[in-house]
């Protein structure tokens, strides 16, 4: 903390040079993807200043019990997705397999999974890399980099998981580098992709979009790792209430001010400590960091997480699954039954002493060796 912002660049610089410089080739990549979709239009309140972003959070259990929408909001679309790879700079016996990995609410594609204090535990990028994987991140639509949407109608489940499927598809028929606009320095060495495998892998929301890949295209995924993820009636009903949410614009018009009507954002440090952390696994400086990195979120992705239950199951996903639980109540056979039901292992792990946010939390390094020796014991 008392080193000056220079300083902890020069710092970070120099880490990333010596710890992983070496190991990874890393492309941003702008994808335009173009989509079709059905959404819905809730009867939700317009959050346009603090007032109603509190309000907003009051109704939302009451909606929830009774979320009344109107289906059939047809979208054709392109969205501009801002995404990057990273290969392992040696081939190794794993380059060929590329996780996809899909960030929760209120993260962008580097905050969530590139997590640049002390990156050699958190950062789930690097710990792919040096376990040998190739590895995608992408902004969801609505944060980072990528399109700014509407926070009503269309930032929803049934766009997001078919831009999932796009960006799946691209990258399965070795495609992705040349449908992208590659954003990087001119210097930078363009790899060749041509995944044989691939894994998805998500975090919160993320996770529940690759269950909607799963469900609605299940044969493009090889096998599954879903972090911060849960299976109970209760699942829809985020008690969104409990986690103070202000409007992002105003709330920090320099950083969210690009923002606008219904993008909400967690308030504070003690906020984001109930959501994100369990005491045991709390480093400040990490709990410091969630407040710097924190992102807006549009409201509709609360009210239409139901759009993922409500999909039918075409039964095409036959790889292994982790699901990573963040402690409370699961039936697994009810998960088994009506989300993987053709999958060839589901296996449910709860990370001890660690919250919703895996990659924050100090037993980070830990926890992504379970997840990849659990790739491996299925062999991938
Ligand atoms: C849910 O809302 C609809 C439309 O407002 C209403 O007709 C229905 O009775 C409500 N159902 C319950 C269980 O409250
Ligand atoms: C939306 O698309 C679906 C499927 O293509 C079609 O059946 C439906 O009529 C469309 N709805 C509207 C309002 O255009
Ligand atoms: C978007 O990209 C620019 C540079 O490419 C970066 O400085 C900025 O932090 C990114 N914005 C977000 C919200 O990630
Ligand atoms: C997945 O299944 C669909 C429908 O059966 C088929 O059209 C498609 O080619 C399959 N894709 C892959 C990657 O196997
Ligand atoms: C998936 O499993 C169900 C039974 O649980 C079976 O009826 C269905 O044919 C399977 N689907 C595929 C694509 O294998
Ligand atoms: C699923 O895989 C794990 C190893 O990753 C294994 O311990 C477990 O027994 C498997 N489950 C079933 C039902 O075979």
């Amino acid at each position: 903390m008392a080193l000056n912002r220079r300083a902890q660049i020069g710092l970070l610089i120099s880490v990333s040079a010596v710890a992983v410089a070496a190991t990874k080739q890393c492309v941003q990549l702008e994808l335009p993807i173009p989509v079709v979709a059905t959404n819905e239009h809730y009867n939700i309140r317009r959050v346009d200043n603090d007032i109603d972003a509190v309000q907003w959070a009051l109704d939302f259990s009451i909606w929830n019990q009774n979320l009344t929408g109107t289906t059939g909001l047809n979208i054709t679309k392109t969205y501009e997705i801002n995404a990057e790879l990273c290969i392992p700079t040696q081939k190794t016996d794993k380059s060929d397999i590329l996780q996809i990995a899909v960030h929760g609410n209120a993260w962008d594609k580097s905050r969530a999974w590139d997590v640049r204090v002390r990156p050699e535990q958190q950062s789930y990028v690097d710990a792919a890399i040096n376990k040998g994987y190739s590895i995608l991140t992408f902004d969801r639509i609505g944060t980072g980099n990528s399109s700014l949407v509407n926070a009503y109608d269309e930032a929803q489940p049934n766009i997001e998981i078919e831009i999932l499927a796009k960006i799946t598809t691209l990258a399965r028929s070795g495609k992705l580098l040349s449908a992208a606009k590659i954003v990087s320095n001119a210097d930078t060495t363009v790899p060749t992709l041509n995944p044989t495998q691939i894994v998805h892998v998500g975090h919160s929301f993320g996770s529940l979009l690759i269950l909607g890949l799963l469900k609605k295209h299940g044969n493009m995924s090889d096998g599954a790792l879903l972090t911060g993820f849960l299976n109970s009636k209760e699942f829809g009903a985020v008690p969104v209430g409990t986690f103070e949410h202000a409007y992002a614009a105003t709330h920090d018009a320099a950083r969210f001010g690009r923002f606008g009507s219904g993008y909400v954002v967690l308030t504070t440090l003690n906020t984001l400590q109930k959501l994100y952390f369990t005491e045991k696994t709390l480093d400040t400086e990490l709990l410091d960091y969630t407040e710097k990195v924190k992102q807006p979120e549009p409201v509709a992705v609360y009210a239409s997480a139901r759009q993922v239950f409500d999909a039918e199951n075409g039964g095409l996903f036959k790889g292994p699954v982790q699901v990573r639980y963040c402690p409370g109540t699961y039936d697994e056979g009810q998960m088994k039954e009506q989300w993987f039901p053709n999958a060839s292992n589901l296996t449910v792990y709860v990370a001890p002493d660690t919250a919703h946010v895996i990659n924050v939390a100090t037993s980070a390094s830990t926890t992504y060796k379970k997840m990849f020796s659990y790739l491996e014991e299925h062999g991938l």
